[in-house]
């Protein structure tokens, strides 16, 4: 009988989750910045919910790869969002001293050493992927390519700048329509979730056409999961969510609820949500990415 989502989603945590984190700590076990490193491990090591990797290991298995074959591009992809995380904390960005249940990474370690750490798991991040042997080197070079351009200034960074401007520019009293919304929120998020489903394919070594569908569903997945963290900001609870939250709107943040408010919001995240799982359904083993989509734009923290 195949489980409920629910079951299948704690299933494939229990099971995916703990192949990331034998793995993710390794490469900061020696080197001869050992300051760096702490503050590197403690971003990494304080949690986190592992979205990302565990969607690039069940994409792979969504083609009927093991999930091993993509654990470098999952690795990757964890140093890569705690990065993005820790630099999203600064004073210069949202200014927030709590992540992942603890103080951020600047509050303990001071703001220099936490911009550096964020740029030492940015670099690892390729480090990692690139030295991974069991890819054969055409697809290495595809999954860094496809990296780096959801990661960098096409992707996650451009979409950080815009969410910047779009700031200044309500504080400004400009208004910031929803296609300009969609569009930060698919670059800032959506892009980095549609990468980890595209790596995932690429270790899988998937045709062109499940490629297409996980590229399309990451897409899809991504928006929807900022949607809800909007949602969760304007709703949830810190202890809930090991993280601020009632922020957004003060600091003239442009979200969904702003602009659609609660009950529009909750409507675009179960349209994106349904898109997303419409297009897994032609991968030969959909079932673990479908309950994922569906517990993702039901969770609470
Ligand atoms: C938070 O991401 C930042 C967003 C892109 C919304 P997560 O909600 O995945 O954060 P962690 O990894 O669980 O801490
Ligand atoms: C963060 O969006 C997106 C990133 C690229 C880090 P938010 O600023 O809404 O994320 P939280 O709410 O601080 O986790
Ligand atoms: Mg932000
Ligand atoms: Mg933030
Ligand atoms: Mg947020």
């Amino acid at each position: 009988m195949t489980p409920s989502a629910p079951q299948q989603v704690k299933e494939d945590l229990e099971r995916l989750v703990p192949l990331l984190e034998a793995a993710y700590l390794k490469p900061f076990a020696q080197g001869e910045a050992p300051s760096l490193a702490q503050a590197m491990r403690y971003s990494l090591e304080a949690g986190g919910k592992r979205i990302r990797p565990v969607l690039c290991m069940l994409s792979a298995e969504a083609v009927g790869a093991a999930p091993e074959a993509a654990l470098s591009c999952a690795v990757a992809l964890e140093y890569i969002h705690t990065y993005s995380l820790i630099h999203d904390d600064l004073p210069a960005m949202d200014d927030d001293d709590l992540r992942r249940g603890k103080p951020t990474c600047h509050v303990v370690f001071g703001e220099g050493p936490a911009i550096l750490a964020g740029d030492g798991l940015l670099t690892e991040a390729f480090t990692v992927l690139a030295s991974d042997a069991t890819l054969p080197p055409s697809r290495r070079v595809d999954a860094l390519q496809v990296l780096g351009e959801a990661a960098g200034w096409r992707g996650m960074v451009g979409g950080q700048a815009l969410d910047l401007e779009g700031e200044a520019r309500t504080r400004a009293g400009e208004p910031v329509g929803l296609s300009e919304l969609a569009l930060i929120h698919r670059l800032k998020t959506g892009a980095l979730l549609r990468a980890s489903m595209e790596l995932g394919a690429i270790a899988g070594n998937a045709t062109r056409e499940d490629r297409a569908a996980l590229r399309a569903a990451g897409e899809a997945m991504g928006l929807a999961f900022q949607i809800q963290d909007d949602i969760l900001d304007a709703t949830s609870t810190e202890a809930a969510m090991g993280k601020r939250v009632g922020k957004d709107e003060g600091r003239g943040k442009i979200t969904y609820p702003l602009l659609l408010g609660l009950a529009g919001a909750r409507k675009a995240l179960q349209e994106a949500t349904e898109r997303a799982r419409c297009l897994l359904l032609s991968l030969p083993n959909p079932h673990s990415l479908t309950a994922l989509a569906t517990y993702l734009s039901e969770r609470s923290a």
